[in-house]
């Protein structure tokens, strides 16, 4: 590429800083980032690097991206793991990290996730542990991952107890999000991965959520609206994570959506054939605007313009969606339970006085949850 090209190129792509003191680092997001992946890796001035993605990825991307880091000067080997949420198990940990020492990782080399969540928080949690801790890349290549997990430094892997009970916080150097990767996406993982997109809008940000009802054609579609909806989501990501590294407060706002459709992931026994997280999470917003109405805090308008636009873009909005059932509102409550302690018969929320105004709420008694969906179970 020559020096113009470069750097109209370099133009082309947007660059998110998330501000963590000693843990900085910037997000980089656009079409075709790929291509200039090895050099601006190599700009972090590493000896050596591992690259860790799964048997669907790897395929397509590992080996041209060895090649460009090797043309940096770096030392480049491939991990390639089997795709897929068991891949997130302490078998896979420990051939990670295994990898990782047999490649001479040291401490000022690199470790690079190529792939989707389940390569991101498995090969970040790796990185936090080998040698205490070096440092690592996220190459998000699914729209879940460019938006939500690569972001923040949340690693881990999935333990028999249940779902990301074992990791650690662990900030990457360097997230490169290459838009153009999301062209081969199913519709489904789009759809799932834009739920994460509209999220943010309904967290703190109404107008981003009119944004998203306006123009989300043109993000499936990988029209520049697709660059401006992950950049903005990385934005908005950023900020809480500034915030609130280690979610001891607002970073739990990320978690809208997420205890009802935790429950109904467990439900379904993370069979993703049935539901898959940004499916689960769907639903989960609209149970929680559609409760938040329900006890007279949030406009029932919003609720059901929330429950519109996610009906719009195809993605399932209630609980009689979920294939093969979704429980009883004992089970239910059971499941949500398990994933946010009940403390005295109450649970934690994140509720809505409206788009856009998402709070934390305590103590939510128990009894009121199980009515609510008694109710949306009746009604469907
Ligand atoms: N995905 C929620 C968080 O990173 O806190």
């Amino acid at each position: 590429m020559s020096g113009a090209a470069a750097r109209q190129a370099a133009a082309a792509f947007t660059t998110v800083p998330v501000p963590l003191d000693d843990r900085a680092y910037d997000i980089f997001v656009g079409r075709g980032l790929l291509a200039e992946a090895g050099a601006r890796i190599a700009a972090l001035k590493a000896r050596a690097a591992v690259i860790v993605t799964d048997a669907n990825v790897g395929p397509l991307y590992a080996e041209p991206l060895a090649g460009a880091l090797r043309q940096n000067g770096l030392t480049a080997s491939i991990v390639t793991l089997p795709p897929g949420e068991a891949t997130k198990s302490y078998a896979r940990l420990e051939e990670v990290c295994d990898a990782i020492l047999a490649a001479r990782i040291e401490r000022g080399d690199l470790v690079i996730a190529l792939g989707g969540g389940v390569i991101g928080d498995l090969t970040g949690f790796a990185a936090a542990i080998v040698r205490r801790g070096v440092r690592f890349v996220q190459m998000p290549t699914t729209l879940l991952s460019q938006v939500d997990s690569s972001v923040g430094g949340k690693t881990g892997i999935n333990s028999p107890h249940g779902k990301n009970l074992v990791g650690a916080f662990h900030q990457p150097s360097l997230v490169l999000a290459d838009t153009a990767l999301l062209d081969s996406l199913s519709l489904r993982e789009m759809r799932a991965g834009y739920a994460e997109v509209v999220k943010y809008g309904l967290i703190n940000d109404a107008a981003f959520f009119a944004w998203c009802e306006k123009n989300w054609r043109g993000v499936f579609a990988g029209g520049p609206e697709r660059d401006e909806a992950v950049a903005q989501s990385c934005r908005a990501k950023a900020a809480v994570v500034v915030r609130d590294e280690r979610e001891d407060g607002d970073r739990a706002l990320l978690n809208l959506g997420h205890t009802f459709g935790h429950a109904l992931e467990r439900i379904t026994a993370y069979d993703s054939k049935r539901l898959v997280h940004g499916e689960g999470v769907a639903i989960g917003m609209v149970l929680a605007f559609r409760f938040s109405a329900a006890l007279g805090l949030a406009p029932v308008a919003d609720a059901e313009r929330v429950e519109a636009h996610l009906k719009e873009v195809g993605l399932p909005t209630r609980l009689d969606q979920v294939p093969g059932g979704c429980g009883t509102p004992d089970e239910l409550l059971d499941a949500m339970s398990q994933d946010k302690k009940v403390s005295g018969g109450a649970l934690t929320f994140i509720l809505a006085k409206g788009i856009g105004q998402s709070f934390i709420a305590k103590g939510v008694e128990a009894e009121k949850v199980r009515a609510f969906l008694a109710e949306q179970l009746q009604s469907r």
